[in-house]
């Protein structure tokens, strides 16, 4: 299963999602990639802490070599990114739009979850994510920005669509909602007025523990006992996710 977190509006929790729902599948046992194409390599260094490999970058798929991926732990393995891979972003010819895609088509099975975390851009590199994933989930915060973002995404679905290339999009995953607040609220009517079965039912709750988490590289199940809502409502979420997007005919 392929999945791509993206929306291009930044600080909305795709990398936060996406570490958890990493985090999530490898401690069901599932062997899980994780490919950061974001420059700013925020999922990279929330799953590594030690000198990056010249040989894991992701920046490899844009030189058409094939990036080694580093073992983390649990099951889950990193394709990473750093600022350097940005240089890529100017060559706009089309083969560079299907590198990831043709990069882990090569790959096989090898893994049963394929994570890709986007930049907070509708670019190349957020592009070769839509073009290689299967499915794209995209996380919105409680801001009408991050609605009106979410049409541009789904333009660019339907245009990637067009061309016979792209994900569909699985799902929306309401994050770092405070219920009780009169915009989250007013976001949320308007996320299920417009998106409906789309919406997934599990909202992420905001907590000042999720930035400790991946500071400290552990899902936010493990980090206290008292922050137990907030890692339920993730591990509920990755199983909706898993389910939404490997159940009946889907996979
Ligand atoms: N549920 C939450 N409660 C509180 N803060 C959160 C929550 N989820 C994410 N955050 C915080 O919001 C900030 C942005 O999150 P994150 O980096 O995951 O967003 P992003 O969409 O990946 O950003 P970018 O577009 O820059 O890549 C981080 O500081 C993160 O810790
Ligand atoms: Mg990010």
């Amino acid at each position: 299963m392929k999945l791509a977190v993206a929306n291009q509006k930044g600080g909305v929790g795709k990398t936060t999602l996406a570490f958890h729902l990493i985090h999530a599948w490898a401690e069901e046992g599932k062997r899980v990639l994780a490919v950061d194409m974001d420059p700013q390599g925020d999922l990279t260094s929330s799953l590594w802490s030690e000198d990056l490999p010249g040989t894991a970058l992701v920046a490899r798929v844009f030189e058409g070599k094939s990036p080694l991926p580093l073992e983390v732990n649990q099951g889950i393995s990193l394709v990473a990114a750093e600022i350097s891979l940005s240089v890529h972003e100017k060559d706009l010819s089309l083969k560079n739009y299907f590198r990831l895609k043709t990069w882990l088509d090569s790959m096989g099975n090898q893994f049963d979850a394929v994570v890709v975390d986007c930049p907070p851009s509708l670019g190349l590199f957020t592009i070769n994510a839509l073009v290689a994933a299967r499915w794209v989930v995209a996380p919105v915060d409680v801001s009408f920005y991050s609605v009106r973002a979410l049409e541009d995404l789904l333009g660019s679905l339907e245009e990637l669509k067009e061309i016979g290339e792209g994900a569909r999009l699985l799902g929306i995953a309401p994050f770092a909602f405070a219920p009780r607040q009169r915009a989250t609220r007013a976001v949320k009517e308007l996320l299920e007025e417009e998106y409906g079965d789309l919406l997934f039912s599990w909202v992420i709750p905001s907590s000042a523990r999720v930035r400790e988490a991946l500071i400290l590289g552990k899902p936010v199940w493990k980090l206290r006992r008292d922050e137990q809502a907030v890692g339920e409502s993730f591990r509920r979420l990755a199983l909706e996710i898993w389910k939404r997007a490997c159940g009946g005919d889907r996979g």
